[in-house]
């Protein structure tokens, strides 16, 4: 069930004719010039297309069809499976003309939706700012679990 309230059409759909959609290795190209902005300005880590490539297998695209034309990708994110235990969205970027509509928020939605299909325990998601990332549900811990503590190998290993 879905829980945007936007959401008119099917279940990743939204009223402004944006869907959101399997990613296929045609998307590639796309994809790697939606994030270039965002790596540029430090929101996004840098990925080759070949990293991107690699990401395609868990990834969705936000699509665009403005009056029935050729559809251009203004959005995506990808989950990465690392076990039964923990996945994690990656990537996540919406083009700069089409945020504020609810466009991320369904990406996340169907990131999460493929974590449950393929029986994921916990999501995570890095993000420098949470509010984004609480509207669409998630929290430090989950309920009844304890802190997540971290720490930077290549800075603290002997
Ligand atoms: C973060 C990002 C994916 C959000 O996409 P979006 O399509 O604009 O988000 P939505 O329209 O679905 O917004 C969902 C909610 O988050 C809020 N929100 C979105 N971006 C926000 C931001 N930068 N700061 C604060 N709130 C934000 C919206 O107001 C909305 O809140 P609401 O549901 O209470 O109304 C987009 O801003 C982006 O591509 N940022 C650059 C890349 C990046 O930071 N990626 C990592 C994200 S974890």
């Amino acid at each position: 069930m879905m829980s945007l309230r936007n959401v008119t059409f099917g279940n990743y759909e939204l009223e402004n004719e944006i869907t959101v959609r399997k990613a296929i290795d045609g998307d590639v190209d796309a994809v790697y010039a939606l994030t270039v902005p965002f790596v540029q300005s430090r929101q996004l880590l840098s990925r080759t297309r070949e990293e991107i490539s690699e990401l395609m297998l868990g990834g969705f695209v936000a699509t665009e069809m403005p009056g029935g034309e050729l559809e251009s990708i203004v959005g995506f994110a990808a989950v990465e499976i690392y076990s039964k235990k923990l996945a994690e969205i990656l990537c996540l970027a919406v083009s700069e003309t089409c945020q504020g509509k609810g466009v991320g928020k369904l990406l996340v939605q169907r990131c999460i939706d493929f974590a449950n299909e393929k029986g994921v325990f916990e999501l995570m998601a890095i993000s420098s700012s949470d509010y984004f990332l609480k509207s669409c549900g998630f929290d430090y811990t989950l309920p009844d679990q304890k802190r997540a503590l971290f720490i930077n190998p290549t800075q603290f290993g002997r």
